[in-house]
């Protein structure tokens, strides 16, 4: 991967034709470093939220040492480049084939399930194995999350305590995990889910649960979006751990996926036209701005000139087009420019570590990207990374 101080830098050196996705390499193990001195236990990093290798070595280097993974190719990706990490297949619903496959071919132990038909599964699948970490997925609020994960996984709470008792005849070690939903703006959403989670454990005393498991929907800074720091969350998770019967002898986890790599990656794009407050763009919902479109993000940007001089017009609210041929390739915004962006200026588009690169497809041939590693602070940040800039434009 070449390097470079600032994505500026690269495109006065190069004047990209493709979207080049800068990596922070420093980011990303402040955040790491953050997770892991703070986190009261053991913090699995959710491979869906990007599983770009140089991302899974880089927290792996860090000190991440757990891997949540969903699915068999995310196991053997992790698996090739991390033989010692330890991972979890944390979704609730797999095939046989997969379950097989985790626990024989790659020793997974640690399986997730939300209902008794996927307990059976599981059970069937390793043999009655007698070494099973199994994981109730509970159904919890999703009420202060931007992006709900709620409906499709999780038993109702009424419902957990009978699969927890047949979880038990069947584990080493029993678990209970929920999701609050992806970028959880309030922390108070953790204390309602432990609270679940302790009345759920005082209706079946004798059934001992070994870990309690808060799962991801730690937030990251976006332009709307300024969520308390995350100090907050650490201490109403402790808040909710404190109030769980015999919760000193639970280990915890915790499945964080936006927070940890958000601010790793930038993109630069190019604008190829512009029609007054419309600029289309190479890069789209097709490429790493899905959530953009999808579901109406706005991501903090700043415009490159590659030309020396800048600009120093005012800022004024900017939609986005995709390169794709689709009109659903479209990114609403608003997105705060200098007046005067024009075409053949870049523009750097940040946080787009997390759910960016990782919904890429092929459609219309547009799927060619490069990487850099780049110097420069994130356009915005939760850490305190010494060096670290108020975003230049949000
Ligand atoms: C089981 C599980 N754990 C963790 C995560 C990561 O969530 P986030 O990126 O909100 O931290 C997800 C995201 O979908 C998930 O499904």
């Amino acid at each position: 991967m070449d390097n470079y101080d600032t994505p500026d830098e690269l495109v006065r050196q190069r004047r990209p034709d493709i979207p080049v996705t800068c990596f922070r390499p420093e980011s990303l193990s402040a955040a790491a470093k953050w997770f892991t001195q703070n986190f009261p236990g053991k913090v699995l990093y959710a491979v869906k939220a990007n599983p770009a290798p140089y991302v899974l070595t880089g927290l792996f280097h860090a000190g991440i040492r757990h891997f949540d993974v969903a699915s068999i190719p995310e196991v053997e990706l992790v698996r090739g480049l991390l033989p010692k990490a330890h991972l979890a297949f944390m979704h609730p619903v797999k095939s046989r084939s997969a379950i097989e496959r985790a626990y024989f071919d790659h020793g997974v132990r640690d399986f997730a399930f939300d209902s008794l038909e996927e307990l059976e599964k599981i059970v069937t699948c390793t043999g009655k194995s007698k070494d099973l970490t199994l994981l109730l997925r509970l159904a919890v609020p999703n009420t202060a999350s931007e992006l709900p994960l709620s409906g499709k996984f999780g038993v109702l709470p009424e419902k957990a305590a009978a699969l927890l008792k047949a979880g038990r005849k069947a584990a080493k070690r029993l678990g209970i995990t929920f999701h609050v939903g992806s970028q959880t703006m309030d922390p108070q959403a953790y204390i309602t889910a432990l609270a679940l989670v302790a009345e759920i454990l005082q209706s079946i005393p004798r059934t001992k649960v070994d870990i309690v498991d808060v799962g991801g929907g730690f937030p990251s800074l976006y332009p709307d979006m300024s969520p308390p720091a995350l100090a907050d969350y650490k201490a109403a998770i402790e808040q909710g751990f404190d109030r769980l019967p015999h919760g000193d002898r639970t280990e915890f986890w915790c499945e964080p996926g936006r927070a940890l790599v958000a601010e790793s990656c930038s993109v630069i794009t190019r604008v190829d036209l512009r029609k007054n407050d419309v600029l289309y763009i190479n890069d789209g919902t097709y490429g790493s701005l899905f959530d953009a479109g999808h579901l109406g993000f706005r991501y903090p940007v700043r415009l490159i000139r590659p030309v020396p001089g800048g600009t120093e017009a005012r800022l004024k609210p900017f939609r986005f087009y995709g390169p794709t041929c689709d009109s659903i390739d479209y990114m609403p915004g608003p997105f705060m420019l200098p007046e005067d962006v024009r075409e053949g200026d870049y523009i750097e588009i940040g946080q787009l570590g997390a759910y960016g690169n990782t919904m890429r497809t092929a459609f219309n041939g547009f799927d060619a990207t490069e990487t850099v590693a780049v110097a420069a602070p994130p356009l915005a940040s939760m850490y305190e990374l010494e060096d670290a800039k108020e975003p230049a434009t949000v």
